[in-house]
């Protein structure tokens, strides 16, 4: 959904909403169907050229808001914090420092569903979901504009999450640019290593031992690169049309030291009617294209053993058009 029916839907369907203290929201995760790293910036971060997509898999958030001004968070998920380190309390705290509004609280749970430390973005995607929720529930109006800017002090991916679909996403990840690609019939096969997760600093900062020497410099350079990238035919590649030109610099950092991930990306590229492969994020989790779901859902069950018997999990998925959303 583009930008502009996204929130004229959010702003039909706000004001039900908010009759109640009560929302339930799906927050995806995402793939990366590109990720260049083209240099380094002056605040440390990496200059990034990516294409970003949001897929069907998704935790739900379930947020009650009083006037407690407390935050508290509770998590199926036993592995993960509930602590100030989640990226969930840390939006809400911030949300509510903006605002000037200490009197404000909310009790969230969060179902999980995404792997964790798993290159999806999915604690970035719970920000997301959390700025979004709480900007309905605490009445506040903050813009969509207003909320990218603070998702983007939170977190690299977090403003991608908000709005979601397919985007070209430039700067450290923050600077969006749609695509505006309503329905494409994409789908994949997700995998990954339950016992292992890779840290984003550590693949950044291996990626910059090793190939800093390659770095671009300067905006004249990076320009040229973001219009390459630009210039593909996103449309076509995202109708099946032609072969998606898959790419992520990270993979050659992760792959050689995490033999999950090499696994992964050998069983996936030989499943029957893959149109590539490649890793998510920092990963370690590697997905495989296919033209449709029916045709991805096929592969997954003739292979579903073979991959678990390599230890690792998967899921069929859809492309999906937005970021996060109102569960109605
Ligand atoms: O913003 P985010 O929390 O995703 O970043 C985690 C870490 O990944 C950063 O502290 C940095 O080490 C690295 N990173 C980077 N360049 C980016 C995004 C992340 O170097 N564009």
């Amino acid at each position: 959904m583009c930008r502009q029916v996204f929130w004229r839907v959010m702003s039909t369907i706000n004001p039900s909403i908010c009759s109640s203290n009560f929302l339930r929201i799906q927050s995806p995760a995402k793939i990366n169907l590109h990720l260049e790293v083209l240099g380094l910036r002056t605040d440390g971060f990496h200059e990034l050229a990516m294409v970003m997509q949001s897929i069907d898999l998704a935790d739900t958030l379930e947020i009650t808001t009083n006037k407690s001004g407390q935050i508290k968070l509770s998590v199926d998920n036993p592995e993960l914090s509930s602590g100030n380190d989640n990226l969930i309390v840390k939006a809400a705290r911030l949300l509510r420092n903006h605002v000037k509004r200490k009197d404000l609280g909310a009790i969230i749970h969060l179902r999980k569903k995404i792997p964790i430390g798993a290159g999806l973005a999915g604690g970035s995607s719970n920000g997301a979901a959390t700025l979004l929720g709480l900007n309905s529930l605490w009445d506040l109006a903050l813009t969509q504009d207003q909320l990218e800017h603070l998702a983007a002090e939170l977190g690299s991916d977090m403003p991608f999450c908000l709005e979601g679909g397919t985007q070209l996403c430039f700067g450290r990840g923050e600077k969006l640019e749609p695509l505006n690609i309503s329905f494409t019939p994409m789908a994949l096969i997700l995998v990954k290593d339950p016992s292992i997760s890779v840290s984003t600093p550590w693949a950044y900062g291996r990626y910059k031992e090793i190939y800093s020497g390659n770095y671009l410099e300067g905006e004249f350079e990076f320009e040229r690169r973001r219009q390459k990238l630009r210039g593909e035919n996103w449309l076509r590649v995202l109708s099946a049309a032609q072969p998606p030109p898959l790419k992520n610099d990270l993979q050659q950092v992760v792959a050689p030291e995490i033999s999950a991930v090499q696994n992964a990306l050998k069983l996936l590229s030989e499943l029957p009617g893959s149109l590539g492969v490649a890793m998510s994020g920092s990963g370690p989790s590697c997905f495989a294209l296919f033209s449709s779901y029916s045709k991805a859902n096929d592969a997954l069950e003739k292979s579903k053993k073979k991959l678990s018997s390599f230890g690792l999990e998967s899921w069929c998925c859809s492309f999906q058009s937005h970021g996060v959303i109102f569960e109605l």
